[in-house]
């Protein structure tokens, strides 16, 4: 039984004191928990969230060159020296099994990154929606916080979507009375537009960047609902998935 949960709205919108001792889903829809869910799925021994450019040095200082892959985006495109960009159609069993991903994204890692203190992390997007919800119910976390991960310390609307998305089916579509602000956002949003999910993520904002960039079959893929019914989660700074 799950005895508080909230939703944040950005990858700063949340202190070390928010998250200490919580259960949190980072959630970021286009593209890092989308791409750090599909590169597991196929095959990445784990994935290294980084918060800062500064971290890949201290890293691959350290690892195998052989068994590792740096990986992220700036803008949405992908960084200059590092092997893979942040697309998950780059993520193919071919490019990364058995490999370890260091990864640099905008907002996502940097949430991830930033809820480090919280007592257990799980990755979440539309791709493993339901398994989010299953665990979160089926498991009696206490209290949860659901972490959009947005766009440069704003709102994205496709997080705060799937966050409504995990909050119906944690209330089997009922809103307790005394929710938070931020849970009444999204399962309020998740209503209006939950019908349609692909409809919705084309035209968010970051859709939008992402088709400037060459990026339209991202958005496709990362509309998709439980293509996967895995959950990334982190463990001493490693992400993996646990059987
Ligand atoms: C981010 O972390 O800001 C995003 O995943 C950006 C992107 O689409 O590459």
């Amino acid at each position: 039984m799950i005895d508080s949960i909230d939703v944040f709205s950005s990858s700063i919108s949340f202190s070390e004191q928010d998250v200490r001792d919580k259960t949190v889903v980072v959630i970021d829809v286009l593209r890092s928990c989308s791409t750090i869910q599909t590169a597991l799925e196929n095959g990445a021994a784990g994935i290294i969230p980084l918060g800062s450019n500064d971290d890949a040095g201290r890293y691959t200082r350290y690892l195998d060159s052989a068994s590792i892959l740096l990986c992220g985006e700036k803008e949405g495109k992908k960084v200059e020296g590092y092997q893979l960009g942040n697309s998950p159609l780059e993520f193919s069993k071919e490019t990364v099994s058995d490999k370890t991903i260091l990864l640099k994204t905008t907002n996502g890692t940097r949430a991830i990154t930033r809820s480090s203190g919280a007592a257990r992390i799980l990755i979440g997007s539309f791709l493993n929606l339901s398994a989010i919800a299953d665990i979160l119910k089926q498991d009696g976390e206490k209290e949860v916080l659901l972490i959009c991960s947005g766009w440069n310390s704003r709102l994205s609307i496709e997080d705060m979507l799937c966050a409504g998305a995990i909050t119906h089916k944690i209330f089997d579509h009922k809103l307790p009375f005394d929710s938070t602000d931020g849970v009444k956002v999204a399962f309020g949003l998740y209503e209006k537009f939950g019908s349609d999910i692909p409809a919705l993520i084309r035209d968010c904002n970051h859709a939008k960047r992402l088709r400037d960039l060459g990026y339209e079959e991202d958005v496709s893929y990362c509309s998709q609902v439980d293509l996967y019914s895995s959950i990334p989660s982190m463990h001493e700074g490693v992400i993996s998935i646990r059987k």
